[in-house]
């Protein structure tokens, strides 16, 4: 049975874009199609038709609405598309935040066993059920903060059967999920310590056990790799990537975080779907970018966080590239995933526009999960996640207003959540 919800006095209905487009880059990136005063009418659980509020009566003439949303002046955005999370994870690090405050670095702390081998620790001895709660609890706080899709990643595990017990964790929450979750296998997120003497020894066990069994079991849609100065070089990402492709698994790396190492060319080589992190890209990285199918994704909580650079969003945009923007959301360079936040710093830091900040996170966010086809805007047959915001005088209210939340509701799949 075909039921309809309306979705009535909007003050702005911000997104709108034609079905073939999949991503926006450079100069595109400025424009948000929108409609002021609108209304937008879900069939089930997709979006139907949408227009003026003064053409509701003949748009609503043959069909009977069952549920009514009001948007009280607020605007309707479609969702924010979280395309880089880590959220499974044990603890919190906030001690290691105390140790930064008082002059270590994030590299420091990592080579001294803290960082992502704290977290490790902490994860091998939590059972699957707890981490699925906790898990869980994350995933409900960002939908209701306008999450409407979300990438997560293993990479805290570091041996067979925790990277798989991670994994599992995240198909489980894909089994519950209201929002599409997309798996991504990080057995290559650091070195770890029994390992520091073998480093091939490691990369072995990732190569000949993690790798067979999880896409055996298909527990991962994505392959990454921490390829930064400190972690794995261009050279064992090179090998990592050409077994993942025996495995269809399309590459999604952490690359250029800590230096100029070669990790986006190498990515982009393997026809990465998106090489994430990004802070050190220089003309190199961005005409290699330029040649490619491959997403670039800044991660500006973690530049915030860490206070280190930001990606040069702007200068990537000017050249045409497209820019893709997400959380990070982990323990240890970016503990909050409110992607409000992220808007604010792309504006703040990266000096990028508010209409260049909410496509980087919604339609670039999609196509950086394959999913742009049915998500990341406003569009006649995609599946209805909207953010209904507060009554605001305009967009860039959203990030001016940084730390707050502009979000008032958000729709799920049709659904007020
Ligand atoms: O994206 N840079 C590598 N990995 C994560 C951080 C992991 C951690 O510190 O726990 C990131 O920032
Ligand atoms: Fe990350």
């Amino acid at each position: 049975m075909k039921t309809y919800t309306l979705v009535s006095n909007i003050k702005s209905l911000k997104g709108i874009l034609a079905s073939e487009i999949l991503l926006k880059k450079g100069s595109e990136m400025a424009h948000l199609e929108s409609i002021d005063n609108a209304y937008l009418i879900i069939e089930n659980d997709t979006i139907f038709s949408f227009g003026k509020m003064e053409d509701l009566a003949n748009a609503t003439k043959n069909i009977t609405i069952s549920t009514q949303i009001d948007a009280k002046g607020g605007m309707v955005l479609p969702s924010f598309m979280d395309s880089h999370t880590h959220i499974v994870f044990a603890k919190w690090r906030e001690e290691e935040f105390e140790m930064r405050i008082k002059g270590k670095s994030y590299e420091e702390i990592a080579a001294a066993g803290g960082g992502i081998l704290n977290s490790a620790k902490k994860l091998q001895n939590m059972s699957e059920a707890e981490l699925f709660e906790q898990a869980h609890e994350r995933l409900q706080q960002v939908i209701s903060q306008g999450t409407g899709a979300i990438e997560i990643k293993s990479g805290y595990g570091l041996t067979v059967k925790d990277e798989i017990k991670m994994l599992r964790v995240i198909e489980q929450l894909k089994q519950v999920s209201l929002i599409p979750i997309k798996a991504t296998f990080l057995g290559a997120h650091a070195i770890p310590t029994e390992f520091k003497q073998n480093r091939q020894g490691y990369i072995d066990l990732i190569l000949n056990e993690m790798l067979p069994n999880i896409a055996n079991e298909k527990l991962a849609d994505y392959f990454d790799v921490f390829c930064d100065q400190g972690f794995y070089t261009v050279e064992e990402t090179d090998l990592l990537l050409n077994a993942a492709a025996k495995y269809h698994l399309k590459p999604k790396i952490h690359a250029n975080e800590l230096g100029y190492t070669g990790g986006v060319q190498v990515g982009v080589k393997h026809n990465a779907l998106s090489v994430d992190h990004l802070e050190y890209t220089g003309e190199a990285e961005i005409e290699c970018l330029l040649n490619s199918n491959t997403m670039p994704v800044g991660l500006p909580n973690c530049s915030f966080f860490l206070g280190i650079p930001y990606m040069p969003a702007r200068k990537m945009i000017d050249a045409g590239l497209p820019v893709c923007l997400a959380s990070d959301y982990n323990p240890g360079s970016s503990p909050n995933g409110r992607m409000g936040f992220v808007v604010s710093l792309a504006c703040t830091q990266m000096k990028i526009t508010p209409e260049e900040a909410i496509n980087a996170t919604t339609i670039n966010g999609a196509y950086a999960m394959e999913l742009s086809h049915q998500y990341g805007s406003i569009t006649k047959g995609k599946i209805a996640n909207l953010i209904i915001t507060k009554p605001i005088s305009s967009l860039a209210f959203i990030p001016y207003n940084f730390g707050n939340d502009c979000v008032d509701r958000v729709v799920i799949n049709g659904k007020q959540y």
